[in-house]
């Protein structure tokens, strides 16, 4: 069975991609310091499939833990790297922590992989690389911009790390993923997003001031050059996300790549403006969100959406949930998450 190891595997992202992995037969290690998730992860995933992965409670930026690691789990096939901090404005804040902990990570496994003989890795990139976009859709060819945050720069810098270190060794073979907006939970509720404290990311807020949790979500913005003001995302559901993880693994397990790096925009291809998912949320729930519009948020782009075709043509890959199920679902992952609460 082959293994692979999955770092930020308790996190949003990688939970559900765990899933995905087991459910197709992988075997998989998490490695995660839990700095931004929850142990208890762990018995959702395996309440779902019925395999509790290998968990190793190690720092990424740690090298002697994580060259342990290897030795401990020393046939791993594969890589999937998510384990970064990922908050566009506590990066601003705390540029430092951002450089050092998302880059120092990839470097250490990227000086790993040779030594312990593995020469696959998955990169959770971002389309935050391409800042504002001139043209949409936006395609693996847009240039990239300068970042408009630390966050989105030590995805810029991670894909060129990635790319050099390649060019230099040809033992390595990569897949880099850029993400659009990952929501939703899997439809179990079993799993979800669980961000640590005040949520940064749309999705969370708005179900939290749903249920109740938060009084009011606050806007950023409508006085953007869009057609309701608000600004414009590609928001993807999570689990189709992870399932493309899958197929860029098996992809090069299979040595079906034609370069040894490649660049997928993960995304529906759809823009949907914050008003309209506040709109699809209400109409897909019954439950209201109270809002009020605020200023802008500082480094938030205008708008940008996905031209998905490449990783529809070569990846095989589509997002196939509609937003009304992928908003069905967050929902019923907060729900849940209330259930619990009440239960303790
Ligand atoms: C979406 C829209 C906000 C909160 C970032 C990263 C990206 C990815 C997801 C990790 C924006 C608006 C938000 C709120 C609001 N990171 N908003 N009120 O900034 O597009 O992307 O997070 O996976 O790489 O760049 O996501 O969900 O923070 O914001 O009005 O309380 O919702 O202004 O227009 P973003 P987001």
């Amino acid at each position: 069975m082959a293994k692979v190891l999955v770092t930020g595997g308790t996190g949003f992202i990688g939970s559900h991609t765990v899933v995905e992995l087991q459910n197709v037969g992988f075997e998989v290690i998490i490695v995660d310091n839990l700095s931004n998730s929850n142990i208890d992860v762990l018995n959702g995933i395996e309440k779902i499939t019925g395999i509790r992965p290998a968990f190793e409670n190690i720092d990424c930026v740690d090298y002697v833990s994580m060259d342990r690691m290897f030795d401990k789990y020393n046939d791993i096939d594969a890589i999937i790297h998510f384990a970064a901090f990922k908050a566009v404005g506590e990066s601003v804040e705390k540029p430092l922590l951002y450089y050092r902990n998302n880059l120092i990570s990839l470097v250490n496994l990227l000086q790993l992989m040779p030594i312990h003989k593995v020469k696959n890795i998955v990169f959770s990139s971002s389309c935050t690389v391409y800042g504002q976009p001139d043209i949409l859709p936006v395609t693996e060819e847009a240039p990239i911009k300068i970042a408009l945050s630390p966050y989105g720069n030590t995805k810029q810098i991670g894909e060129e790390i990635i790319r050099d270190t390649i060019h230099s060794n040809p033992c390595y073979q990569s897949i880099i993923l850029r993400y659009f907006n990952p929501i939703g939970a899997h439809a179990s509720a079993e799993i979800g997003e669980l961000p640590n404290g005040v949520p940064n990311n749309l999705l969370p807020f708005v179900t939290q001031t749903a249920i109740g949790l938060r009084k009011q979500l606050q806007v950023f913005g409508n006085d953007y050059n869009t057609p309701d003001g608000s600004c414009i995302r590609d928001y993807i559901h999570v689990v189709d996300l992870a399932k493309a993880h899958v197929i860029a693994v098996q992809r090069m397990l299979n040595e079906k790549t034609t370069s040894r790096v490649e660049t997928f925009n993960l995304g529906t291809g759809v823009g949907l403006s914050v008003l309209e998912i506040i709109e699809n949320f209400e109409k897909v729930t019954g439950v209201k969100v109270p809002y009020r519009i605020v200023d802008r948020r500082e480094g938030d782009i205008e708008k940008v959406w996905a031209d998905p075709t490449y990783a529809n043509d070569v990846l095989g890959w589509s997002a196939n949930e509609t937003v009304e199920e992928t908003l069905r679902s967050a929902w019923a992952w907060e729900l849940n998450l209330a259930q619990r609460a009440q239960a303790e």
